[in-house]
This record gives C-alpha cells, sequence and structure tokens, in this order.
C-alpha cells in the first residue's frame, strides 16, 4: 500500500514552484524526442501562471507526498469550449509526476481530484494529450486505465509568435 499524497488546489504563490515543474516536465519530451519543441522561460512562465491563477481562468492541482518540502505532482486544467463535446470541457494542458515519485499512485490521486473539480463543472468531458513516443507508452497506459479513450484526431498548431 502506497502512503497518501495530499492534493491541494494551487494559488498564485504557487506559480514558482508550477513554473519550475512544467520545465522539468518540457524538458523531459524535448529529451525523449530529440526536438527543440518548446521554448520555455521559466520567468515569463510563473507571470503567466501567477496571472492565470489570479483570473481563474486556470487550475492547478498541486500533490504533496509526507516529508517532502516541495511539491511533487501537477495537474493543470482549463475550461474549454467545443460543440462537437456537447458543452464545456476540461482540457489538461500539463501534467507530471517528478520522476522520484511515479508508480505510486500520485498521478491517479490528481487525476480523480480533477474529475471532480470537472464534475462539479458540468464539464462533458476532459480531454488530455501525450507525445506519440514509444517512450510515452506508459502515459497512454495510464490515460487508458483511467477510462479515457483514443479521440482519433491529431494535434496541430499553427505558430503566430
Ligand atoms: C503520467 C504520470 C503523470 C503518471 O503519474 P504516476 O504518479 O506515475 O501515476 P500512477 O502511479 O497513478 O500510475 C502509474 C502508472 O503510470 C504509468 N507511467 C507512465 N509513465 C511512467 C513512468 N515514467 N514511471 C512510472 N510509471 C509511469 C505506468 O503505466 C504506471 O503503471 P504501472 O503501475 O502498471 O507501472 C507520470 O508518469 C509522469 O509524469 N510521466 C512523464 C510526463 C507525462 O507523460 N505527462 C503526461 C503527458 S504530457
Amino acid at each position: 500500500m502506497f502512503t497518501a499524497a495530499d492534493i491541494t488546489r494551487a494559488g498564485p504563490v504557487d506559480a514558482p514552484v508550477i513554473a519550475e515543474m512544467v520545465g522539468e516536465l518540457l524538458r523531459e519530451i524535448m529529451a525523449s524526442m530529440g526536438e527543440t519543441l518548446f521554448r520555455f522561460d521559466r520567468i515569463a512562465t510563473e507571470s503567466r501562471a501567477q496571472g492565470w491563477l489570479t483570473n481563474q481562468s486556470y487550475a492547478a492541482f498541486l500533490a504533496r507526498y509526507p516529508g517532502e518540502p516541495r511539491p511533487v505532482g501537477l495537474l493543470t486544467v482549463y475550461e474549454s469550449y467545443g460543440l462537437y463535446a456537447d458543452g464545456t470541457f476540461g482540457t489538461i494542458p500539463e501534467f507530471y509526476v517528478r520522476a522520484a515519485y511515479r508508480a505510486q499512485g500520485i498521478g491517479s490521486s490528481l487525476v480523480a481530484e480533477a474529475k471532480r473539480y470537472a464534475v462539479a463543472r458540468g464539464w462533458t468531458r476532459l480531454e488530455a494529450t501525450t507525445p506519440p513516443l514509444p517512450e510515452f507508452e506508459g502515459t497512454m497506459r495510464f490515460y487508458t486505465r483511467q477510462g479515457f479513450q483514443v479521440s482519433g484526431g491529431r494535434k496541430l498548431k499553427l505558430d503566430l509568435s
């Protein structure tokens, strides 16, 4: 039996640690893909996170582990609109558990909290994206076990900056 992590909703004061963990997540993805996909700027990320947490356009949940002063996991979510989704729904743009704390149920607890948050808002679904790489097959299995299904689309972007 694993020690349960404590999951709390983050506030603007947590922006620095959120930016730090987002940096770790992006570096892990770029190391797996062997490409510079993200221009991570910690100060700008922290300031954006602080703004979005203040105006509540974006929610973040932090997992804390007994005896560990810094949070060990992060899940962020924001409200999205799509007529195809039959209403408002939640998109998870960042989801990360520090490597030493994985496979102990922390990710599952973060998703459970995100589901409660989504249901309380009447959202019709949660959507997440994972890199299409063998290194992320574990993440796919994780999402599948949590009840997520592949929705069929491919993620595209048009850079405007
Ligand atoms: C996906 C992730 C958030 C899950 O968190 P977690 O705390 O390990 O999740 P749980 O302990 O609740 O579930 C463990 C399952 O996660 C999956 N998993 C995915 N990547 C893993 C990894 N690097 N190490 C351990 N488990 C991993 C495994 O399928 C594992 O199943 P198992 O118990 O049968 O081995 C975490 O592994 C992670 O941060 N991975 C790297 C970043 C990532 O993929 N983010 C999401 C998409 S961008």
